[in-house]
């Protein structure tokens, strides 16, 4: 797949770019181009049929779970929507997080409350129902979610530890044609979180313009 092609897979359609730029790309600690591809590949799961739950691990202000249940709402299907999340921060960094770049981050950084979360989805008009708030750790709330079938998994905790664990209880639940989305691919840490779960990856493609990468699960892209 060249650039060209793979910049028109991760674009949902200039309605979707719109509403993204208006409502909630201002609360989101990644560029518009991410969440765009994260409602790109929400609209392809809905209309190839891909089964399961949205999922994603470490939501911030909750601007992709908004993407998310926005297409959700435009196409008229319904997906539950997994928030994973402290709602206190991200967690201590360990010995494999030694990315330059993140060598400042502390323990708490990227607080938001569940209480502004929630806030910013009602403000944005989406449907609060469909959303599943897992608050707490990684280690504690991820092992035991009764999350069943995943078709798209996001990864967004920035450390190892947290991506291990998200990976270690959640991929073998993404389905056949599922996605995965780790946003941080540059952290060296994320990078061997997700190569120490699956190894190594057919057919990893970059999001164009960002660092996150995806693939779908037993599937080619082309
Ligand atoms: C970089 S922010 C997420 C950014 C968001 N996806 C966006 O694009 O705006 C990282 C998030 O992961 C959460 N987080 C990091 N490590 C965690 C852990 N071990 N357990 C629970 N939450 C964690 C933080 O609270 C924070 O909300």
């Amino acid at each position: 797949m060249n650039e060209q092609e793979l910049k028109a897979y991760c674009d949902p359609g200039m309605v979707t770019k719109r509403w993204i730029d208006k409502h909630v790309a201002g609360s989101a600690l990644c560029a518009p181009s991410n969440l765009y591809a994260t409602a790109a590949f929400t609209h392809k799961i809905l209309s190839e049929g891909i089964t399961g739950c949205l999922v994603e691990c470490g939501v911030y202000m909750g601007a992709h779970p908004a993407a998310m249940s926005y297409v959700c709402q435009t196409v008229g299907k319904s997906r539950k929507i997994w928030l994973f999340d402290s709602f206190e921060g991200i967690a201590e960094r360990g010995e494999e997080d030694d990315t330059p770049r993140i060598a400042h981050l502390k323990h708490g950084d990227f607080r938001c409350s569940i209480k502004k979360v929630r806030e910013n989805l009602i403000e944005w008009g989406i449907d609060v129902k469909v959303m599943r708030f897992a608050e707490g750790w990684f280690h504690e709330t991820v092992p035991l979610a009764q999350v069943g079938a995943i078709a798209l998994l996001r990864l967004d905790a920035d450390l190892y530890e947290s991506t291990r664990i998200c990976m270690q209880h959640l991929y073998n639940k993404v389905v056949a044609g599922g996605f995965v989305v780790v946003d941080d691919w540059n952290y060296r840490g994320v990078q061997k979180a997700v190569r120490d779960v699956v190894g190594e990856i057919p057919q990893l493609l970059k999001v164009p313009g960002t660092e996150c990468h995806f693939w779908r699960k037993e599937r080619v892209i082309r």
